[in-house]
């Protein structure tokens, strides 16, 4: 009897654990060194049942002309939600663009996206990869009549948002709810800020010279001061950057300071993926600048490094991998 009892007890603890441990899954948890997000969630409060929605929207070539393109083909888990090993990823008819897929995680902290900054809600982020011809090539009005027709959907959206008929609005503010809980904070670098490990020798000093070197642009926590800076990639601009949007001749040949978050995981590097290693990244920095009028003031005699200076600032940028967003079963296909 007494056992009977005990084992109870312990049933229920495991099972209120496990409630806990789910409720915890779908809230929005980052550390309190993070910023404040950009996003606010306000006309649309996180749910578990959006997150699934999103999440199924976002593995699903319904969104694209001929039903064979996700945002997951091009944003990958295991890269940190960036490309699989390409310069540039295919879209339908194995069409290519002429930018690199970046990693999307702490997207609720950028003020604009696009490695121009073009699109700056990222509620209407998803309409440029679906009318894109290049990437998903559909129309909103043929994927929102396609979603109307298929009763899954019709009953997710109907619990999710309490709707009958599926608006585009409900299914851009899902994408966003799914790609909001993708915030990376579980690093070798968090976990050191968090006071839980300690960095090893190399990854120390890595850290010191990044912080000397490169943290005006990649500014800590996010590693990235969201700002349009020209890295020296060209002296002839094939991809006018931030001009395209502005017009304006000196942005031209600047692009939005990545975060460095995952890094590791997300080559190749650059708007247009010539990088395929940080150390090729480091070697342009070192030694391969190139001079325009646009140039970052602070890259103009480059950022000299030795050899060893190299190899401990990609120590450190290493620290930068979270392991566990990449392998969380919740932002898998299920
Ligand atoms: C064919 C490949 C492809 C598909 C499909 C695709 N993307 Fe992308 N994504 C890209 C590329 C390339 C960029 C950079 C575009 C640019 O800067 O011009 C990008 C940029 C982004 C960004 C902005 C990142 C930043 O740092 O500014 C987000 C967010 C994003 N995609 C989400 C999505 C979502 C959601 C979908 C599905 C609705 C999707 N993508 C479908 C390739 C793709
Ligand atoms: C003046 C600002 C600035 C400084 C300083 C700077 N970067 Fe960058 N970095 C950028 C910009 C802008 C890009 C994107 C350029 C592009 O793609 O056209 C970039 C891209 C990168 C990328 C590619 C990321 C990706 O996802 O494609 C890496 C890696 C990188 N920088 C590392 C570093 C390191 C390491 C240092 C210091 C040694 C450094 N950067 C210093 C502005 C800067």
């Amino acid at each position: 009897m007494k056992y009977f009892f005990l084992s109870i007890l312990v049933l229920t603890i495991i099972s209120c654990k496990k409630k806990n441990d789910d409720d915890l899954a779908f809230q929005l948890i980052y550390p309190s060194y993070f910023p404040t997000p950009v996003y606010n969630f306000k006309n649309n409060e996180l749910t578990k049942e959006k997150f699934e929605l999103g999440r199924k929207l976002f593995y699903d070539g319904i969104l694209s002309s001929d039903n064979s393109v996700s945002c997951g083909t091009c944003h990958s888990q295991v890269h940190g939600f960036a490309d699989h090993n390409v310069n540039f990823s295919s879209g339908v008819n194995n069409l290519k663009g002429t930018r690199n897929s970046p990693a999307i995680t702490n997207m609720i902290w950028s003020p604009a996206f696009m490695w121009d900054g073009g699109v700056n809600h990222i509620e209407v982020f998803s309409v440029a990869p679906i009318t894109n011809p290049v990437e998903m090539n559909e129309t909103m009005s043929n994927v929102i009549s396609k979603l109307n027709n298929n009763s899954e959907y019709k009953n997710l959206f109907k619990i999710a948002y309490g709707i009958d008929n599926i608006t585009d609005q409900a299914m851009l503010r899902a994408l966003t709810i799914y790609m909001s809980m993708m915030v990376s904070c579980n690093s070798k670098y968090d976990k050191v800020r968090q006071g839980k490990v300690s960095f090893s020798t190399d990854e120390a000093e890595g850290y010191e010279l990044f912080k000397q070197k490169c943290a005006s642009c990649h500014s800590e926590p996010l590693f990235t001061n969201y700002q349009y800076k020209n890295n020296g990639l060209d002296s002839i601009y094939t991809d006018l950057g931030r001009g395209r949007i502005t017009f304006n001749a000196n942005d031209n040949g600047k692009f939005k300071v990545p975060s460095l978050r995952n890094v590791e995981l997300t080559y190749p590097y650059m708007h247009d993926g010539r990088f395929w290693t940080l150390e090729q990244v480091l070697e342009h920095y070192n030694s391969g600048i190139k001079h325009s009028a646009t140039l970052a003031p602070e890259l103009a005699s480059g950022l000299p490094m030795t050899a060893d200076e190299k190899k401990k600032i990609i120590a450190f940028l290493k620290t930068l991998t979270d392991y566990t967003i990449i392998s969380d079963f919740k932002f898998a296909p299920q």
